[in-house]
């Protein structure tokens, strides 16, 4: 198979470029060399995706699957998928559930608005970005854009720190915040299953959208915190505190403790979506425990969270230890 990635020098590309190279496909990324290295054998082409003449390493070219993961202005994606029409039989756009009108309605499945955003928009929010995107993708593929809305996306490699926070803060030990309740349903990905499905749809040349994420209650924050502390053997002792304290102490939910979202939080959707589709498409999900291992193994060989390959950076992920310490002396 000639697979073709916009971008693999990432997280998320990364992990795509690493699973078809262990197939044996035939990889090449297009990006601007700027980040990373592809693994040996993969062929880099060079071009800016803003610039005018950026795609002109792919005149020419044959593809049996192309993986785009850009979530910058989309008129890049509707260039590329232009500049790609004849030469690929397919067009998958790496997508995310931001896309989705809110409120967004617990247990939702794709059919449900996204907001607009325009295919040649030269700029605009995050969550207009990727739904132009999609459009881009889609006005020039038709029902051979596979348009795969993410979710939160875990594993090694995770260039945003938010289970390096945890890991982390972990490993540091003694007495660790921990946001209730433990059963709380948690719903992500891990960037490996991610990157297998992309690849495998991409192949069978599935077309549409499809919610690509676990199950909810695929773990729960309990979970997410037991294997963190299984994995870096930490005697961190974790204090379950019910959200209302949290909250009024002004804590950011999903920012300052990463991943988490309390009941009822407005953003709860997050972590409850329809997912029927994707499995249906195959999908499957590696338990918590080897997520949250491999990532502990990954980042105690890299010692710190990678910037992010070409992307503006998502700020501070996480408490810091002195406001930690402030909030378990207050709740
Ligand atoms: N993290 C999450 O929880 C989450 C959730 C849902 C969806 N998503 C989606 O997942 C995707 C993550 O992608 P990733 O960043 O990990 O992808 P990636 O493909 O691994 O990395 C980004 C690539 O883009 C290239 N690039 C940046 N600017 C470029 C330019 N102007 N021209 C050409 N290439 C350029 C970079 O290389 P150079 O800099 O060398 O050019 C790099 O290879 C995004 O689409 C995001 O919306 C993420």
């Amino acid at each position: 198979m000639r697979l073709l990635v916009l971008g693999g020098t990432g997280f998320v590309g990364g992990a795509v470029v690493a699973e078809a190279v262990r197939r044996g496909w035939s990889v090449s990324v297009l990006n601007r060399g700027l980040h990373g290295t592809p693994p040996d054998g993969v062929r880099g082409l060079r071009g800016d995706r803003t610039a005018p003449d950026g795609l002109e390493a792919l005149a020419g070219t044959e593809w049996d699957v192309v993986i785009d993961t850009w979530d910058g202005a989309p008129r890049a994606v509707l260039d590329s998928a232009r500049a790609l029409v004849d030469s690929a039989p397919g067009y998958v756009y790496v997508s995310s559930r931001s896309v989705y009108q809110q409120p967004v309605a617990l247990g939702a499945d794709e059919s449900i608005p996204i907001v607009d955003g325009a295919p040649d928009a030269a700029d605009g929010e995050y969550p207009q970005l990727k739904a132009g995107g999609e459009r881009a993708a889609a006005a020039v593929f038709g029902e051979r854009a596979l348009l795969a809305r993410a979710g939160l996306i875990l594993g090694p490699g995770e260039d945003i720190g938010r289970l390096p926070w945890w890991l982390q803060r972990i490993a540091r030990g003694g007495q660790v915040l921990a946001p209730g309740p433990a059963d709380l349903p948690l719903q992500y990905i891990d960037v490996r299953d991610l990157a297998t499905w992309l690849l495998d749809q991409g192949a069978a040349g599935t077309g549409g959208a499809y919610n690509v994420v676990s199950v909810a209650g695929h773990t729960t924050m309990g979970g997410l915190l037991a294997a963190c502390i299984a994995a870096t053997g930490s005697s961190a002792e974790l204090r379950w505190t019910d959200p209302a304290p949290i909250l009024a102490a002004g804590v950011v939910p999903w920012n300052d403790l990463p991943i988490w979202i309390p009941p009822g939080h407005e953003s709860r959707w997050l972590h409850e979506c329809d997912t029927t589709r994707a499995y249906a498409a195959g999908l499957r999900c590696r338990p918590v425990a080897e997520t949250v291992a491999d990532t502990w193994r990954w980042l105690s060989a890299v010692d710190d969270v990678p910037p992010r390959a070409g992307r503006p950076s998502r700020g501070q992920v996480g408490l810091d230890p002195a406001r930690e310490a402030e909030l378990l002396a207050m709740v």
